[in-house]
């Protein structure tokens, strides 16, 4: 049975919204988006929360990671994604370097996806408490993001399972607890054992948004180009195809293509055309108008 959209006119989805949906156990609905178009798709679907997140730099840049994508580029596409939302608590991923140097720096930076990309609340990677003090200090709702943190590939070793020993395991509950303290409304949990994801979820009062995590968050989050297969590349095993939108515009590209080859594209209903007194007149007298092009004459 497929749910029918929520409606363009139900509440707009603020971080009190996500916290009364913990509470009452409903789950929040959460996927990233890079653009206008597939930002008002989601938002008309009843998507709760929408994330402008620094994967576009995979998969929208085709990049090898997430590290070099900037900040005027990450805003670039946070206000593409702002337009076409109205319901959903919009959230920008704060990329790397941006963050990292000071709190001053990571708190203007998040100042400007507020201010200039219309964002509502920013993530961060990482146990960085004094610095979501500071943002909720200034009025910036954060989204915390721990466990698999990509921006830490090099740290990491690469995009691997964290919290599989008992060290890591009991560093990532306090890490949570950490970032609930310091004033974080929800928490991405990423790339983690189940078991460690349902721990977090019932010790923190704040909701969790899972991914790769196991079913037992509060919510779920997905890379939008994931869902729908626009990856080129094999699937973490978290991730589930909705769609295959790469056969659908390969089909639909090649359609087009071999139709203008052919001359069958565009058809005869798809062409404009001159009204019926100007092909008279044309027809009656083929020079009255003067056509002067000078860029087209012939060199003498
Ligand atoms: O950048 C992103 O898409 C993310 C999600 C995977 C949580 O951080």
């Amino acid at each position: 049975m497929s749910l029918t959209p929520v409606a363009a006119a139900s509440a707009k989805i603020t971080p009190l919204t996500l916290l009364e949906r913990k509470q009452t156990h409903q789950p929040i609905t959460a996927l990233t988006a890079y653009d206008y178009a597939t930002a008002r798709l989601a938002d008309e679907a009843g998507i709760d929360l929408l994330l402008v997140g620094d994967s576009l730099a995979m998969v929208v840049m085709g990049l090898e990671s997430t590290l070099p994508v900037t900040v005027d580029e990450m805003l670039h596409h946070t206000r593409a994604a702002r337009r076409g939302v109205r319901r959903a608590m919009l959230v920008a991923d704060m990329p790397y370097g941006s963050y990292h140097l000071s709190a001053d720096e990571g708190v203007a930076n998040a100042v400007r996806f507020v201010k200039d990309g219309g964002a509502e609340a920013v993530k961060v990677e990482g146990a960085r408490t004094e610095l979501v003090e500071r943002l909720v200090a200034a009025e910036i709702p954060v989204v915390g993001h721990i466990g698999l943190t990509p921006q830490s590939v090099h740290r990491m070793g690469g995009y691997k399972v964290q919290g599989k020993t008992a060290v890591d395991y009991a560093r990532l509950r306090k890490e949570a607890r950490n970032l609930e303290k310091a004033g974080a409304c929800v928490v991405v949990l990423e790339g983690m054992p189940r078991e460690l994801a349902a721990e977090i979820t019932a010790e923190l009062a704040i909701p969790t948004i899972g991914i790769g995590a196991g079913v037992d968050c509060d919510g779920q989050i997905l890379v939008f180009h994931d869902l729908v297969n626009l990856t080129f590349a094999p699937p973490a095993r978290f991730v589930r195809h909705y769609a295959d939108a790469a056969e659908l515009f390969r089909s639909a590209i090649t359609a087009y293509r071999d139709d203008v080859v052919e001359r069958r594209y565009p058809a005869e209903d798809e062409s404009y055309h001159l009204p019926k007194s100007t092909r008279a007149a044309v027809v009656a007298e083929p020079n009255a108008v003067a056509f002067d092009a000078p860029h087209l004459r012939r060199k003498a």
